[in-house]
């Protein structure tokens, strides 16, 4: 089925132009082993009950992971941790090979150096294209100190930068 009237290139270049955080987004497999990757595809879909919505693409090689763990944790990077953001979305594996966290309510990692987290129970598993929508219960959260890592124009920027 192919109906499209915009190019793909033309719909990224767009999307791009609406900045968003960057954050890893973390699990644990059912034997522990701690797993995450970088995402931007993340919104706050419901103030009450508080849930979020986070979109992985279906090549992804966590996304198994994340469905069978029903778990997930959303930390939201800063501006100093861009190449934390480059390692989870690149690296293809060690992503945790000296990076500190602890474990989250779920157990879900929450990564020391983050300005803040959220943590979930995932609820919904929704097709979506060429990505799956998690939708997450939020059983815990925590705001800490700092400025933003942005991604603007498909490049890293920090605020007012
Ligand atoms: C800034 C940025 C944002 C990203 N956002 C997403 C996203 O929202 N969803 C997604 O599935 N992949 C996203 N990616 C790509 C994943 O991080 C990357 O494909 C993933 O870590 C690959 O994991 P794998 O090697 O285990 O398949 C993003 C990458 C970057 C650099």
């Amino acid at each position: 089925m192919s109906s499209a009237v915009v190019s793909t290139e033309l719909y990224r270049r767009a999307c791009a132009l609406f900045p968003t955080g960057v954050a890893v987004v973390t699990t644990r497999a059912l034997d522990g082993t701690p797993h995450g990757l970088t995402v931007n595809a993340f919104c706050s879909l419901s103030l009450s009950p508080p849930l979020v919505l986070i979109a992985i693409d279906r090549i992804c090689s966590l996304l198994e992971t994340f469905e069978k763990s029903g778990h997930f944790a959303i930390n939201f990077l800063s501006k100093s941790q861009r190449d934390l953001s480059i390692r989870f979305s690149e690296l293809p594996e060690g992503r945790f090979s000296g990076v500190s966290w602890q474990p989250g309510a779920e157990g879900a990692p929450l990564l020391d150096a983050s300005i803040g987290a959220i943590e979930c129970r995932t609820t919904q598993i929704i097709d979506a294209g060429d990505h799956r929508a998690l939708i997450g219960e939020v059983v815990a959260a925590n705001v800490g100190e700092g400025e933003p890592l942005i991604f603007f124009r498909s490049s890293y920027q920090a605020l007012g930068s």
